[in-house]
């Protein structure tokens, strides 16, 4: 079955992008993810977020995946290549966003997929990323095979203030798998 969202690069962000990625956050912090944002997440405040995004993926310093439907954009998620010197053959994930409106339907698994491709395609062999213990993601990166590292209790906070442990995960990316 064909799907019914494509998920392409973005090699420049516009403003209605920017725009339509921030309606995507607060979509997800008003959901309860605990994404760096804490709840009322203002449009001002996921804007502003956005565009610093899009001045990093212009630098080349972050790829960054959208995801469409015939409802507009409705998913995401980023790779950051702006690391230290001596990391050059790795990326951290970072920002998987899918809207309330399409989950539960593969959209996050098909992300990965691109991202992982996307990773591959610029040289990359060692994936990062750490996400709520237990959670939705959590379950997605394990059942894509995803290595789970540990878990940090009381890492962060959710949107409502209260605190929750983050697992780190990894994944090597060889030439030939995908
Ligand atoms: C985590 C997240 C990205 C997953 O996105 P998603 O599009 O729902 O992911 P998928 O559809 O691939 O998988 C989710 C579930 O739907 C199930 N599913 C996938 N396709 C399905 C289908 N066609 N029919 C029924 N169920 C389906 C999957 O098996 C999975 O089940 P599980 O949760 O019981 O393991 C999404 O929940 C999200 O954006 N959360 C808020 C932001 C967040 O926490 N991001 C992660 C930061 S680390």
């Amino acid at each position: 079955m064909t799907p019914a969202w494509s998920i392409r690069r973005l090699h420049a962000v516009d403003e209605s992008q920017v725009d339509a990625l921030a309606g995507v956050l607060i979509d997800c912090v008003e959901g309860g993810a605990s994404v760096s944002f804490m709840q009322p997440l203002t449009r001002e405040r996921a804007v502003a977020f956005w565009r610093r995004v899009a001045q990093g993926v212009a630098a080349g310093e972050r790829a960054l995946l959208i995801a469409e439907d015939t409802e507009g954009l409705c998913g995401t998620v980023q790779l950051i290549f702006d690391l230290p010197e001596n990391q050059p053959h790795r990326a951290d994930l970072a920002k998987m966003l899918v809207h309330r409106r399409v989950r539960r339907q593969g959209l996050g698994a098909a992300l990965m997929h691109a991202a992982e491709a996307t990773a591959r395609e610029c040289g990359k062999t060692l994936l990062v990323l750490d996400a709520v213990t237990g959670g939705d993601a959590a379950r997605l990166y394990e059942r894509l095979g995803w290595q789970r590292v540990g878990d940090i209790p009381g890492y962060a906070l959710y949107p409502d203030g209260r605190l929750c442990s983050t697992t780190v995960f990894y994944r090597t990316l060889a030439a030939s798998d995908g």
